[in-house]
């Protein structure tokens, strides 16, 4: 039900089958329908290899898929665009740039006045309290800085979507719990759609309004589980605990279907 909402991307029977030079195919991703609604923030959950990188990128643009579409405001998404940035678990930051500099990077490319660009990316870095180190390079940094300094370029050039794949999995826990603190807080500030992939059920959990299930083999979005909890969340409490089973009673159940599906095709190769 999408209680008048209006859907900002949508998946449209989108399939995406990747083909090996030697002919063989592997479809990544089965023909799959789904809408995220505008300033929705929606997370993509499942095991290794279910699709989830490949979901992103199709949204992101760079991936077309092989069937069906991917709409972005009711239009094909062909290409990426400068209203959609993408974060990447690797920070993805020029090591021979200061945070500052790599941050108005962005702005820079955008035809921003230098002037301009130097104010709004010492903004952004005070919005993920990185003031202190606008002038120190990215092997100055520790892993969860570069993450902020990452999440600052973004934010920097005020994106319509944010699409972060599994962002925060090489933090320490203790980091990755405050980033995610603050990726809300930014979220709170911002008319912004933001899709995150993870394989951290409590991080999904934690920060989507909804949270879609893939299962792998083949890749599919199997379910879609709505966080009916207001922000900020808390872990320790019953109601969070609910959405914790919910979880994975979505996933046994991926479970169990694939064990059966394996059994399946065991006994139908002993026949
Ligand atoms: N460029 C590619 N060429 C061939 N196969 C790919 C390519 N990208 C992904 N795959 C395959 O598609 C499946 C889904 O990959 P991916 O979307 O990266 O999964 P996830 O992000 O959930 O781990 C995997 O089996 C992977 O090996
Ligand atoms: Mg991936």
């Amino acid at each position: 039900m999408n209680n008048g909402r209006i859907p900002k991307i949508s998946f449209r029977n989108a399939e995406k089958t990747f083909y090996s030079s030697s002919g063989e195919s592997h479809t990544a991703l089965t023909a799959g329908n789904l809408d995220v609604y505008k300033g929705e923030f929606l997370c993509l959950v499942g095991p290794s290899g279910c699709g989830k990188s490949t979901a992103i990128n199709l949204m992101a643009g760079f991936e077309q898929p092989t069937g069906g579409s991917v709409l972005i405001d009711g239009e094909p998404v062909l290409e990426p665009h400068p209203d959609r940035i993408m974060i990447f678990q690797d920070y993805g930051l020029f090591p021979w740039k200061t945070a500052l500099d790599n941050v108005m990077f962005g702005l820079r490319c955008r035809g921003i006045k230098e002037v301009d660009a130097k104010k709004t990316a010492l903004a952004a870095l005070e919005s993920v309290n990185l003031t202190a180190e606008a002038k120190r390079h990215p092997h100055e940094l520790s892993g969860g800085m570069k993450q902020r300094v990452a999440l600052a370029r973004a934010l920097a050039v005020e994106p319509g979507v944010l699409f972060m794949d599994e962002p925060f999995a090489a933090l320490d826990a203790f980091t990755r719990l405050r980033l995610q603190d603050e990726l809300l807080d930014i979220r709170k500030k911002r008319q912004i759609t933001v899709i995150f992939v993870t394989h951290d059920l409590d991080e999904a959990i934690y920060l989507g309004d909804r949270v879609v299930v893939m299962a792998a083999n083949p890749g599919r979005f199997e379910d879609i589980i709505t966080v009916d909890l207001p922000y900020p969340r808390d872990r320790t409490e019953q109601s969070f605990d609910h959405y914790r089973k919910k979880l994975f009673h979505a996933f046994n159940l991926v479970h169990n279907s694939e064990r059966k599906h394996s059994n399946t095709q065991q006994v139908t190769a002993s026949l």
